[in-house]
């Protein structure tokens, strides 16, 4: 007995040391935190390709000794063929085999396609270092989606709007003669997820970027994203032929407009042959579109995609729409002006669908155009950056955000389905052409993200790309296993906390179905009581209607009919309260202070107890992280602990300054025990932040 428990403490003290962290960290490695290795295996290539030599340089770098000899080659290798290979690959899925090659131990990674070898490599790297065995390795895995891009919203002059990871990775003015080392770095990561796009510049584009100097350091972009299989997009500035071309019209159905931009795709291609395409924001926020010369979005988009399909590209339209002098309710005016456009686009055209209708808020239902444009490829457009939920500090893993959009029922099929995730990856009607996008969150921050729990955004939005079926906690407890250590008594409590965090960022900052409660401009921080902007649908009170009868947006066929957008099942369960997810109560119904909830509490209870809940999670989410210290490296760990204590300061501001709001005009006391806020209701309306950052 004594001996067995003497052997027991040896193996946990040998299990703690090895938990204790092996180099200083900053952040800068991502996930790809290869052990240090002074050797490495054999590797060996059917051929030498940028791309195949992209995917040995990277097993050099991460593999160390881990499995003695390694194989990339493609099914045209007959020690490929020899395996038998039993699903197809595609031009972008690999299968990883450990087997014999000429009586030698192998571990050989197949593919159809090039691209393929190089996820192939990304992915036995991963699978080692999530802990998973060095013998008997069988995977094989291919995309569900075709396009998976990621959107930089960078302007050229180096600044992101809403980025909260410093400044542009791009530097457009040394550009095209300095290739940044920075770039091989961002490229190697996003390849290690699957990413095969990426825009270089902000939807809010200039038609600066469409000039000869700027398409040459695109050009110089693409060269070096090539090897990893990455091809670049330019978003277009609708109204170019007129700023650029000095043409007296940007109408898309004027000859002389199609034949410029038809000589821009031209030029474009000479420099950049795998050119992207296109992302465009048309008629919306101020930019230029189809709509100011009478056109439809098919019109500005079909003329875009005549430009580009002769050298292969796409267009990829932007559905987040609505206008200053539409008095429609604005979760209803992108549907309103596409879906009437359904089958009218072009084939190389995709329509590109935030996840909610709104903009990105830490909860919405799923957008209703995913229901209702069958004879479209929808691309999904989803925000990485955390615009809403807490910017670059709050620690809010969005990888729930993400599938619970994906898995959402559209109820437009007979019987259940298809969920969002059938509609984009093409399934639902057999589409070919489909696509992914996610806004970006990097930037020249050491740590690319802003903090190392930003970086789980990215990775989680590149692993649902490439797989949309995979869930936000397997992906998480992946992320973890790299980024720290694949030991469970790290990753379990790192995966608790980070599970629990985007419903914390719901439950503190608009909880119930209320959103965009923030404040103005930079949105940070709390405004519920701002009604003074000069549209309505830019201030939180339209969003909250909150007066002494009650609160919430009417969403019903009695207010704007919003849910008629819905197919009819979802839209008869979404009809009554009693029917409609609590989580999504106050996004459909305007309801009484009273109203009695599923848990028995009042609904102006229920507001505060969630409120509370949200305060309550960071601060366990700070016990969590501290309990942590010993197995975190020291940098990574002190800039986590500082952004939750940043984190419980806004999680309390946010409670209080809307809790004093909401008193103001419900009259209501606070439910027994519950704390008052800690300063008046004018105090929390005085606050400004005028440097906010990533504020256009
Ligand atoms: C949000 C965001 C803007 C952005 C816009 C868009 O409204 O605040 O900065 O331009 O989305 O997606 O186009």
């Amino acid at each position: 007995m004594k001996r067995a428990i003497s052997l027991c403490l040896g193996v946990a003290a040998s299990l703690l040391a090895a938990v204790a962290p092996a180099r200083a960290e900053d952040g800068y490695r991502l996930w790809l935190r290869y052990p240090a290795a002074s050797a490495s295996s054999t590797i060996e290539v059917e051929k030498s390709t940028p791309i195949i030599d992209t995917a040995a340089a990277e097993l050099r770098r991460g593999l160390g000794r881990r499995v003695a000899r390694v194989l990339l080659a493609t099914t045209a290798d007959p020690r490929v063929a020899a395996l038998r290979l039993a699903q197809p690959l595609g031009d972008e899925g690999y299968a990883i085999r450990s087997t014999q090659v000429a009586g030698q131990p192998t571990v050989v990674v197949a593919a159809e396609g090039e691209r393929g070898l190089l996820y192939g490599a990304f992915a036995l790297l991963r699978h080692l270092d999530t802990g998973g065995a060095a013998t008997a390795i069988d995977l094989h895995s291919a995309p569900r989606i075709k396009l998976r891009v990621i959107d930089h919203w960078d302007n050229l002059d180096g600044f992101v709007e809403r980025g909260y990871a410093g400044r542009s990775l791009w530097d457009w003015w040394t550009l095209p003669e300095h290739i940044d080392p920075l770039y091989l770095d961002y490229a190697r990561a996003n390849a290690s997820l699957g990413i095969n796009g990426i825009v270089l510049n902000n939807v809010n584009a200039k038609a600066d970027s469409l000039t000869a100097a700027y398409i040459a350091k695109a050009a110089a972009l693409a060269e070096v994203l090539r090897p990893y299989g990455i091809k670049v997009y330019l978003s277009a500035r609708f109204s170019a032929p007129h700023d650029l071309g000095g043409l007296a019209t940007g109408d898309p159905l004027d000859p002389a407009v199609r034949a410029w931009w038809a000589a821009k795709a031209d030029e474009i291609y000479r420099a950049i042959p795998d050119f992207g395409g296109f992302l465009v924001k048309a008629n919306s926020e101020g930019q230029p579109g189809p709509g100011d010369y009478g056109r439809t979005h098919a019109d500005g988009a079909n003329m875009l995609a005549a430009a580009v399909a002769p050298h292969g590209g796409v267009v990829m339209w932007r559905a987040f729409v609505y206008s200053e002098v539409n008095p429609e309710d604005r979760a209803k005016q992108a549907y309103s002006e596409f879906q009437p456009l359904d089958g009218k686009f072009a084939d190389n055209v995709l329509v590109q669908v935030k996840n909610g209708a709104i903009d990105f808020q830490p909860r919405e239902p799923f957008h209703p155009l995913f229901g209702a444009m069958p004879r479209t490829p929808l691309m999904l457009e989803l925000q990485i950056t955390k615009e809403y939920l807490g910017q670059g500090t709050s620690l809010a893993y969005l990888g729930p955000l993400f599938e619970e959009v994906l898995n959402a029922n559209t109820y437009r099929g007979e019987g259940s389905g298809p969920t969002v995730a059938q509609v984009i990856d093409g399934s639902a009607e057999g589409h070919e052409l489909t696509g992914i996008a996610g806004v970006a969150n990097v930037g020249r921050s050491r740590d690319w993200s802003g903090s190392t729990f930003n970086q789980a955004n990215w990775y989680a939005f590149g692993r649902l790309a490439w797989d949309p079926g995979l869930s936000a906690e397997a992906i998480a407890r992946e992320w973890a296993a790299q980024t720290f250590s694949p030991d469970p008594r790290v990753v379990d409590p790192v995966v608790r906390i980070m599970m629990g965090s985007r419903e914390a960022v719901v439950d503190y900052t608009g909880p119930l179905g209320l959103a965009h409660q923030m404040a103005t401009g930079h949105h940070y921080g709390p405004g519920p009581w701002i009604a003074d902007l000069a549209r309505p649908e830019w201030n939180p009170a339209y969003y909250n209607r909150a007066d002494a009868g009650g609160i919430g947006f009417d969403r019903t066929k009695a207010g704007s009919d919003a849910i008629g957008q819905y197919a009819p099942e979802l839209a008869r369960l979404l009809a009554d309260p009693r029917t409609t997810p609590e989580s999504e109560l106050l996004w459909f119904h305007h309801l009484a202070w009273d109203f009695r909830m599923a848990s028995g509490r009042t609904l102006w209870e229920e507001l505060v107890a969630h409120y509370d809940a949200g305060v309550a999670s960071v601060v366990d989410m700070r016990r969590a992280w501290d309990a942590l210290r010993p197995q975190i490296d020291a940098e990574r760990w002190q800039k986590t602990a500082d952004f939750l204590a940043i984190e419980e300061r806004d999680a309390r501001w946010w409670r209080d300054a809307s809790l004093a709001y909401w008193m103001s005009v419900n009259g209501l006391p606070l439910p027994a025990g519950a704390a008052p806020p800690a300063h008046d209701l004018a105090w929390y309306k005085a606050q400004s932040y005028p440097y906010a950052p990533g504020n256009p």
